[in-house]
């Protein structure tokens, strides 16, 4: 019987995992499909029901279900759990199985940027629930998570201490206000990288360019050697382009979907995702 997958999320229409799944299923001759479950809140419960009694075989979860994905699922990884959030289900005969590979895919992206992630310097930018995979990533592979920039303190705060807890390191927290003139451990930032993790450019699609140079001006990106952007759409977001203009190397959101998507593959389906196929359509559909 044709496998059934989908991305699960409120809005989920704009997300390009089905042409890419889609792609690399049939590469593979792999018989399956994978389609959108725009899922409203309120509908979230009787969804899981029917998705536990055969609805779907897998899910790729999104905005914003990612962190309430834990109370449906029967076992939860380590890493989904110390995260707080699940980004990939597997439904194995109406046991349900949890696991982030949002993590992985960052490291992924990063790696083939930078190489070995060990003692690397790297300043968050953003303090919600994409910060806290990216950050976890991180501090799996030992880099040196100097500190979370943010709108909010009190969420860069809470972050920080939760993480700093949990691998035993000391992670800062400053307000992403007056980054120009505060410049957070501007002496630290040799060969460091930036990672914007906010949903400024999502939420704000059309923002203007003034406006969009006040998350990290300019005078602050200088400093690092590496900007990463999490966010695809669109591929060269304003921070990439300020970045891209001061000459530093940057890294697209694409390069953690792909990675991300690569190793959902791998659990939906237990085969080596055909990575060339993914990475094309992918660029296809991306601008
Ligand atoms: P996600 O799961 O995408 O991380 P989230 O948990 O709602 O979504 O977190 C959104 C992040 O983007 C937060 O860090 C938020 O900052 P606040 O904690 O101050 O709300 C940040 N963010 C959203 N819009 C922003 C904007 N216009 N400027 C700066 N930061 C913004």
């Amino acid at each position: 019987m044709t496998k059934q997958y989908g991305i699960l999320a409120f809005p989920a229409k704009h997300s390009v995992s089905p042409v890419v799944y889609n792609a690399a299923f049939k590469a593979l001759d792999i018989d399956a499909q994978f389609g959108f479950f725009e899922i409203p809140e309120n509908e979230l419960d009787d969804f899981m029901k029917q998705v536990k009694d055969g609805l779907a075989d897998g899910m790729s979860v999104s905005l914003p279900y990612k962190e309430v994905m834990l109370n449906y699922m029967t076992q939860v990884s380590e890493d989904a759990k110390r995260i707080g959030a699940v980004n990939t289900v597997v439904n194995n005969g109406g046991v349900l199985y949890g696991y982030n590979t949002d993590f992985l895919g960052s490291n992924e992206a990063l790696k083939e940027a930078v190489g070995e992630l060990k003692g690397k310097p790297v300043v968050i930018l953003g303090a919600g629930g994409a910060a806290r995979a990216v950050i976890y990533g991180l501090l799996k592979e030992g880099a040196n998570v100097l500190g979370i920039l943010n709108r909010t303190i009190g969420a860069a705060e809470k972050l920080a201490e939760e993480f700093s807890k949990m691998f035993d390191v000391k992670i800062e927290a400053y307000s992403s206000e007056n980054l120009a003139d505060v410049l957070p451990f501007k002496d630290k930032l040799t060969d460091a990288i930036l990672i914007q993790t906010t949903s400024i450019w999502t939420l704000q699609p059309d923002i203007l360019a003034e406006d969009a140079e006040k998350l990290c001006p300019a005078e602050y990106v200088k400093y690092f050697s590496t900007v990463m952007d999490i966010v695809y759409k669109p591929i060269l977001t304003p921070l990439l382009k300020t970045a891209q203009s001061l000459g530093k190397k940057v890294i697209t959101g694409d390069r953690m979907f792909l990675f991300q998507a690569a190793e959902q593959f791998k659990l939906f389906t237990e085969k080596e995702p055909p990575m060339e196929v993914m990475e094309n359509i992918l660029a296809e559909n991306l601008i």
